[in-house]
């Protein structure tokens, strides 16, 4: 990517796990380690862009250049993300939890039987964006899938409105790992680039968004 290219663009980028309260001690989470996110908002801001990262709770450190909002909940994420809209990319790189429970104010004790957790949904983040109003120009989801990934990649991209999505197949290591084998899925088809380090994956994102971003005709 070339230096500058993203400069005067405002890039708003989700990552990591969202954490969704069980009752104050306990919570359900996934195993996104937020790796890929923040190399992609790394990549970005190295472009010049100005680029404000939506974090779930994660344990890596703030990329230079990148403006950091942290979360817990899908809800908070949701929330975080239509408040700093405008923006003219967005790359939703979190894995969202898809349900909420009910969470109870006080520590639940253990007794003669489990309790049950009745489950809500979660917003889909993506989704909202892409179909709301204030949609950026660009709108890049990601989806981990572990089969038929890209017939799975495909429909979600249709499905939640986004330009691109990219599909990696989780069924190996890559959820917290250092390596990732995606499939960039586009209007004009799928393109699928060899297992790279994730970092590489991100430079090689940002680059794309970066050309996307200023050879698209504009309104
Ligand atoms: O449906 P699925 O979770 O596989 O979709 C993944 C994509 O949608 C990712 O880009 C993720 O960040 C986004 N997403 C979201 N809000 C949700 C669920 C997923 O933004 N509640």
């Amino acid at each position: 990517g070339r230096t500058g290219a993203l400069n005067g663009k405002h890039i708003l980028v989700t990552a990591g796990p969202t954490h969704e309260p069980i009752d104050p001690v306990r919570y359900i989470a996934n195993r996104s380690s937020g790796r890929q996110g923040y190399a992609i908002a790394g990549a970005l801001a190295a472009l010049g862009a100005k680029v404000t990262l939506v974090s779930g709770p994660v344990t890596l450190a703030t990329p230079p250049g990148v403006t950091r909002v942290d979360v817990e909940t899908a809800q908070q994420m949701a929330d975080t993300v239509t408040s700093a809209l405008p923006a003219d990319a967005a790359v939703m790189v979190a894995a969202v939890g898809d349900w909420r429970a009910e969470t109870a104010v006080q520590k639940l004790k253990k007794g003669d039987t489990p309790p049950s957790l009745a489950l809500s949904e979660n917003p889909d983040i993506l989704a909202l964006l892409a179909h709301g109003p204030h949609r950026p120009g660009l709108v890049v989801g990601f989806a981990a899938e572990t089969e038929k990934v890209i017939e799975h990649a495909t429909a979600k991209r249709t499905r939640k409105g986004a330009d691109w999505i990219v599909a990696n197949d989780v069924s190996g290591d890559v959820m917290g790992g250092e390596a990732n084998a995606v499939h960039l899925v586009t209007a004009d088809g799928v393109e699928s680039w060899e297992r790279l380090p994730k970092g590489e994956v991100a430079r090689r994102l940002a680059s794309r968004i970066a050309d996307a971003l200023t050879t698209a005709p504009k309104d």
